[in-house]
């Protein structure tokens, strides 16, 4: 049994609103007849009797040059190999086997963010195109060939799947930074990578704003020189192309625009690459309990049978849907629900350029109304907004959504019950998908015409993902105990990342030490897999997740370290010491609260606060900026020296602090106390 982990004093866990079980809401019968899957069989199919052999259900999905001999080999454990023997193509299976049947049919719907501005259609043959010319381009101009790493930091357009695709078709694999982050965390992932080649574009509109992005390019190839990584060639997608959009200038010799070079490439078609199922096909770094971002390494064959299969069952796609998935492509939902799963099953998927609320409340709506979406997904964050500025928007326009998602973080039953009742006028169906950077795809949710809706649970395990909760000693929690818990997974799946780029170790002990049985074992039962989050089995065995156990915070569904914040507040030089705690939020979930001690001799002022708040925002992203940041005196200290977030946590939430008397200075409690709840 390996050692215990430090216990995190504040976490998100443990300021969880724990609500209580909710009734049922059954799906519609005319949902039923149309489902992909009402086969309940299914559950049993995939029970752990029949693991892993029943995940070939998932593998069948995809079209494969050869196919597969070794369903899981676990020789290098907890490394798992999915599909081993097998050659498949992502760009392939996403694009060009859909021509024969849907080569006039819309892919990819773009909606740019001003109303004024047309939306455009982009049939699968276009994008076939598109991606074959961009796949060209890279090989022939970047030098690219599997298995070299490429950053992309890219806003949202069809330019971003364009680009993975044509990644995938050639077997480089991608490494997408949410186009909201800074440039020097940008820089971070390029040099973590190890990528010589940034994609990255002019502008894109938020907010009614065009937003100058090459800014953020030219700190990330400055910062990743800094760290001896080389980028030697930036290709820069124009918002109109042909047209300059951003007063950063072009570096001669470094930047190129892409939609120029792609002139050379018309019209030229690249085979795709018949890649291992296991070969990686894309880097998704993600914040974790140290301040380095870890680069989570997803696999070729056994995620995308996973994104297509959860795609079919649990998002109900067919071929003739409409599917709008709100996130961002530069997160993993985006890369799983916006770009592979739905494009693996030949649906129209929507990418929105902007904020769902511009310029109104009625906006989403009307993109719904006007495009005929029928299925929708989105996170509690942005469901609590529209109902805080339009709670009767959706009333107003005529759309019919068959089926909506939420993910990302916790919903309340209340949100939960507009949504339904409001949005989806109580004929659409909801899931509630649990899952993870790490995971691929989902992990816990209904099969929407199987089981019942239960609002603020997520539902029961996926089939053929088999949950378990361990309290702190290491011992399971009885099923359906009701009881919080830290849950795992006892069993590996196809999408599973496949490890940590560059840093097996780190793989290993974040994941699977802390419950692994025998760390010499080959055999996939002695390793559940660690989520970080705490859980509560109802005895239906339906999950309600409770938030993280670690040092790792839910900011509006963005998931952030709070170490990665902490040292970034450490970069002002009047910062001696810094520490951050998770609060709760009305529309956000939580927020960052920022405490700074400053160094002997230098007084707190507004300013100083200012600059530590631009700090985080250059060094992260305008995501990670604190709710506020609170200078005090001294940090709550223990007479070791540590400091007690815990305290910190409490006072940010208006909790109970707790006995503070064992601590070296108690009297900054009062203090701090007083400055934040005043
Ligand atoms: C949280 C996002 C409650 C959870 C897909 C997890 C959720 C973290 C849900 C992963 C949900 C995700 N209900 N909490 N339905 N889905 N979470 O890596 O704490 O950005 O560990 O992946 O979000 O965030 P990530």
């Amino acid at each position: 049994m390996a050692e215990k982990k430090e216990v995190v004093e504040t976490s998100e866990a443990q300021i969880a609103v724990h609500w209580g079980e909710e009734a049922y809401y059954e799906p519609s019968a005319e949902f039923i007849a149309q489902a992909n899957m009402t086969d309940s069989g299914i559950y049993e199919r995939f029970s752990l009797d029949n693991f892993p052999n029943c995940f070939k259900e998932y593998a069948d999905l995809l079209d494969w040059y050869e196919y597969w001999d070794t369903i899981l080999d676990t020789s290098d454990a907890p490394c798992w190999k999915w599909f081993v023997g097998g050659k498949v193509n992502a760009s392939y299976n996403c694009v060009d086997r859909h021509l024969a049947k849907h080569k006039n049919k819309t892919a990819i719907h773009f909606v740019p963010e001003l109303e004024e501005e047309k939306t455009e259609h982009v049939t699968f043959q276009e994008l076939y195109v598109r991606v074959n010319e961009m796949a060209a381009l890279l090989q022939d101009f970047c030098g690219l060939k599997a298995g070299d790493r490429v950053t992309l930091h890219l806003p949202m357009t069809p330019d971003l799947p364009v680009t993975m695709l044509a990644c995938a078709r050639l077997g480089v694999i991608h490494s997408q930074v949410f186009g909201g982050f800074s440039g020097k965390s940008c820089a971070d992932r390029i040099v973590d990578s190890g990528s010589n080649v940034l994609i990255t574009a002019d502008s894109y509109y938020r907010g009614g704003k065009l937003i100058d992005h090459k800014e953020k390019a030219d700190t990330a190839v400055a910062e990743a020189k800094k760290a001896g990584q080389t980028v030697d060639k930036v290709l820069v997608w124009q918002r109109y192309p042909g047209k300059n959009s951003t007063p950063t200038p072009m570096v001669e010799g470094l930047d190129y625009f892409t939609n120029d070079v792609l002139k050379n490439y018309y019209g030229k078609i690249v085979e795709p690459v018949r890649m291992p199922a296991e070969a990686p096909l894309f880097l998704m770094y993600t914040s974790g309990t140290t301040g380095k971002p870890k680069g989570c390494q997803h696999g070729t064959g056994g995620y995308l049978a996973y994104v297509t299969g959860t795609s079919k069952f649990v998002q109900d796609i067919h071929p003739e849907d409409v599917y709008w998935c709100m996130a961002d492509i530069g997160w993993i939902t985006g890369h799983s629900y916006i770009v592979y799963g739905p494009l693996a099953l030949a649906a129209s998927t929507v990418i929105y350029e902007g904020i769902p609320t511009y310029p109104d409340a009625g906006r989403c709506w009307r993109i719904a109304q006007d495009l005929d979406v029928n299925i929708f997904h989105t996170a509690p964050t942005a469901i609590r907004a529209l109902r805080k500025v339009g709670p009767d928007e959706p009333a107003k326009y005529n759309y019919k959504f068959k089926h909506m998602t939420t993910v990302g973080e916790p919903i309340e039953p209340e949100v939960w019950k507009w949504y339904y009742n409001v949005v989806g006028r109580g004929e659409a169906a909801i899931v509630d998908t649990w899952w993870q950077t790490e995971t691929g795809g989902f992990l816990c949710s209904t099969i929407p015409a199987l089981k019942a809706m239960k609002p603020g649970s997520a539902g029961p395990g996926m089939p053929g993902i088999h949950p378990v909760i361990y309290d702190d000693e290491g011992k399971e929690l009885p099923a359906g105990a009701g009881k919080a818990g830290n849950i795992c997974i006892r069993n590996p799946w196809p999408g599973g990342f496949q490890t940590i780029w560059g840093d097996r170790d780190r793989f290993v002990s974040t994941y699977y030490e802390r419950y692994c049985r025998d760390k010499n074992s080959k055999n996939w039962e002695d390793w559940p897999y660690l989520t970080g989050d705490a859980a509560v089995e109802a005895e239906d065995g339906y999950f309600r997740i409770l938030g993280r156990i670690d040092d790792v915070i839910n900011v509006s569904g963005h998931r952030l370290g709070t170490k990665e914040l902490e040292s970034a507040a450490l970069v002002v030089q009047e910062v001696a010491e810094a520490a951050v705690v998770p609060v709760k939020h009305d529309i956000k979930g939580i927020e960052p609260d920022l405490y700074v001690a400053l160094k002997p001799g230098i007084e707190g002022s507004d300013e100083i606060a200012a600059k530590i708040s631009k700090a985080i925002v250059d060094e992260i992203g305008a995501i990670a900026r604190p709710r506020k940041v609170w200078i005090v005196p001294d940090m709550p200290k223990t007479r070791s020296g540590k400091i007690m977030r815990r305290v910190l946590g409490a006072i940010s939430n208006k909790g109970d602090v707790g006995d503070t008397m064992t601590l070296a200075n108690p009297e900054v409690v009062e203090e701090i106390t007083k400055m934040v709840q005043n």
